[in-house]
């Protein structure tokens, strides 16, 4: 299986994005278009949600091989609101179980008409892999790939930052936690420095820290109170224990003790410093319910900003499949 990124694989001829692998190799100017976009699309709780018909025609199927709630929800209701068919593919149910190879499985829901594929899996590669075999009209969107990455989250964190406050170039982001398990850190942090912001801090023990090689850029701190002093923006992770080989010799207290973010250590970030974090929340371990719960949390706003940035994506993807599909019509006529 391929190792690529995808950051090329994933453009096609004229350079335009045709699948949605990985952030990496978006420029400043693509990402906010993208995240403006998105904007556009943004509606809060008691709104009508937005609707177009961008995609009517198409078919998306979710393929989630790894457990989901915000992200497959908001890939569905942001593909329905843009006029799609979408189908679900349940983990439990799908032949992977039963031997059947993930392009088997793509090539029987390709013979349906399905054309757009939105999947999450544990191993690394495999979104860059299915983009290699799916037919040439066919779209594969990453919807989380193993520690890798998780471009549609980075999206809509940083929108969130973004909305919140303002310029990204004077904003100060301090990611704590599980950051070495984390695909949500690396695709924030990839979208964040793009877009210059001020500062990223990574905080977090020396044992869930990434090589320095990773979010470079990025600086590292390994105690919580200097991590956050002064910062903008807190992101708290959770511990990813499904990617831990040995996680049940992990001291969850003593990690909680020194990392969880509390209304008492929030003090060190500035007064008016958000809190975020991507979900699945374990209260109590990486966050307080006060914290997780009190004035400072955006963390409903990240979520409802995922549905936005998930139509902002399917909307350009599809897009950029019609003006294709315009080119090569004028080419033939
Ligand atoms: C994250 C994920 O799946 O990577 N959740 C999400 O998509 N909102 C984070 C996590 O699982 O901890």
């Amino acid at each position: 299986m391929t190792t690529d990124t995808g950051a090329e694989l994933q453009r096609d001829p004229e350079g335009r994005l045709r699948h949605f692998l990985t952030l990496e190799g978006l420029g400043r100017d693509e990402l906010e278009q993208l995240l403006d976009l998105a904007q556009f699309y943004v509606r809060t709780p008691g709104d009508m949600p937005p609707r177009d018909q961008t995609l009517a025609g198409r078919t998306v199927a979710n393929l989630f091989f790894e457990p989901s709630t915000r992200t497959r929800v908001s890939f569905e209701l942001a593909a329905r609101r843009l006029g799609a068919d979408v189908v679900n593919l349940d983990l439990q149910s799908s032949s992977r179980v039963k031997g059947e190879t993930v392009l088997d499985t793509i090539y029987t829901l390709q013979a349906m008409l399905v054309d757009v594929f939105v999947m999450r899996d544990a191993e690394p590669g495999l979104p860059a892999y299915v983009a290699q075999h799916v037919a040439p009209h066919a779209c594969v969107l990453n919807a989380g790939e193993a520690h890798v990455s998780h471009p549609t989250q980075g999206l809509l964190d940083t929108l969130t930052i973004r909305q919140r406050k303002g310029d990204l170039r004077t904003t100060s982001v301090a990611i704590v936690g599980d950051i070495l398990h984390s695909r949500v850190a690396r695709s924030t942090g990839t979208a964040l420095l793009a877009l210059g912001v001020g500062e990223l801090r990574l905080v977090s023990p020396a044992s869930l820290m990434p090589e320095a090689g990773e979010l470079a850029d990025a600086s590292r701190y390994h105690s919580l109170a200097d991590g956050i002093r002064g910062a903008d923006v807190v992101m708290a992770l959770r511990i990813q224990h499904e990617r831990i080989p040995d996680s049940a010799s992990l001291d969850i207290d003593a990690f909680n003790r020194e990392w969880g973010i509390t209304a008492e250590n929030l003090r060190y970030a500035k007064p008016d410093a958000i809190v975020m974090h991507p979900g699945p929340m374990n209260r109590g371990v990486e966050i307080t319910n006060e914290v997780a719960d009190g004035p400072q949390s955006v963390i409903r706003q990240q979520v409802s900003n995922g549905v936005a940035v998930r139509m902002a994506v399917l909307a350009t993807i599809v897009r950029n499949v019609q003006a294709r599909n315009v080119e090569a019509g004028r080419r033939a006529g």
